[in-house]
């Protein structure tokens, strides 16, 4: 028994726009092709053709080049197909046709798929119920849900069966984004199996952070810092990027403010970036008087490099002084202008006691979200 499969992967993802072609746009470590290609070998697929644009005809090579055949696709989606069965072991028992753009679709429905293949369908799709009332607009009326069904992939096929529609479609100069539809108009009846949500086509922005949340360690990640520094007489007191005038500032390399560096650290840490002390070094001259804005900012743009979204922060000042309530918001609205997300602040003291409470220094704790690749 020899499964294969064809996985069309040569559209350009006009619709995401995230500025590779679609199959190429990474989920988690990898790209969105080489996630659909390992489910299908993990369902027991023997050989895997994958069609992708010319101008990726090397990178996936290099990507899949020992697990599958790569081939030129075409101009649209059932000439990617055809260029992929071309290349198709000709004696195979079973042919999937697979978008790569459904990466996520569980192993037990491709098995499920294959095995109808083998109990004799000629053609087999997975579906799923339509859950949405659903509207038509030309004729304008709601069009009855029982009778509709939400059309996925693999699609299974008898190869001889897959074969002759394809020729009759290209006999005709047919399009369609669907195979099992093509072997319908050669007068074959099309066999249903239970699809999967997870089977959903990544089409827009919105589907691919969907797909990133379902791969491990790309969902959100949370990082905490701490600083300390002790007051020195006469120095300008920074707190939250704000120049508390009638107040003793920290000693430190930088400008001493806590609650800045507090939040790095959080940030760094929640990226898995490192410290502050690892990032811009304790005897660096670039970074001597550097204002807490001006690391933040640094470390923002680190973080976002590495490929994280920052979802929110939050930092406690633990310190005698200054009084932070009458500038809480102001110190929250610069902040949160730095980072690109929002920021709150609070403050507590340590009722006297430790070093916070003799008044010898200031503390602040951070806590960041960010969100993965
Ligand atoms: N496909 C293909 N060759 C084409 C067009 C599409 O192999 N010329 C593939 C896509 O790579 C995808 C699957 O067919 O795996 C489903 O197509 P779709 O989701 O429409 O992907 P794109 O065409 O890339 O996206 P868009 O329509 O938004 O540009
Ligand atoms: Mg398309």
């Amino acid at each position: 028994m020899t499964i294969v499969a064809l996985v069309p992967a040569a559209g350009r993802g006009e619709r995401l726009g995230a500025g590779v072609p679609k199959a190429f746009a990474m989920v988690g470590s990898e790209p969105m092709l080489v996630h659909a290609v390992r489910r299908l070998l993990e369902a027991g697929v023997d050989e895997v053709v994958v069609a992708v644009g010319p101008d990726e005809l090397e990178m996936a090579t290099g990507l899949l080049g020992e697990v599958a055949k790569v081939v030129v696709g075409g101009a649209d989606r059932v000439a990617s197909v055809r260029a992929a069965l071309q290349h198709a072991d000709p004696d195979s028992d079973v042919i999937l046709v697979h978008d790569a753009a459904r990466a996520f679709v569980p192993v037990d429905v491709i098995r499920a798929v294959i095995e109808a293949v083998r109990g004799g369908a000629a053609a087999v799709v997975p579906v799923l119920p339509v859950v949405d009332t659903i509207r038509s607009v030309a004729p304008s009326a709601v069009v009855d849900r029982n009778n509709l069904r939400v059309v996925q992939t693999p699609q299974g096929f008898h190869p001889e069966v897959l074969r002759r529609a394809h020729a009759l479609a290209a006999a005709e100069g047919l399009s369609a984004t669907d195979d099992a539809g093509l072997v319908e108009r050669t007068g074959l009846p099309v066999t249903l199996v239970p699809g999967h949500r997870s089977g959903f086509k990544i089409t827009t922005p919105v589907d691919l952070e969907e797909a990133r949340r379902m791969v491990p360690g790309t969902g959100p990640r949370v990082g905490s810092g701490l600083d300390v520094h002790p007051i020195e007489v006469g120095r300008p007191c920074w707190v939250a990027g704000l120049l508390f005038p009638d107040d003793d500032g920290c000693d430190g390399h930088s400008d001493g403010d806590v609650v800045a560096h507090a939040l790095c650290d959080a940030l760094l840490s929640a990226a898995g970036l490192g410290d502050l002390g690892a990032v811009f070094g304790t005897s660096d001259p670039r970074w001597s008087g550097a204002s807490g804005a001006v690391l933040l900012t640094e470390v923002v743009g680190r973080v976002t490099a590495a490929g994280f979204t920052i979802a929110n922060a939050t930092v406690q000042l633990i310190a005698n002084t200054p009084r932070l309530a009458p500038r809480r918001l102001e110190g929250e609205r610069l902040l949160t202008a730095v980072i690109g997300a929002p920021v709150s602040i609070a403050g507590t003291t340590t009722d006297g006691l430790g070093l916070t409470g003799r008044g010898e220094g200031r503390a602040a704790m951070a806590t960041a979200l960010i969100l993965g690749r």
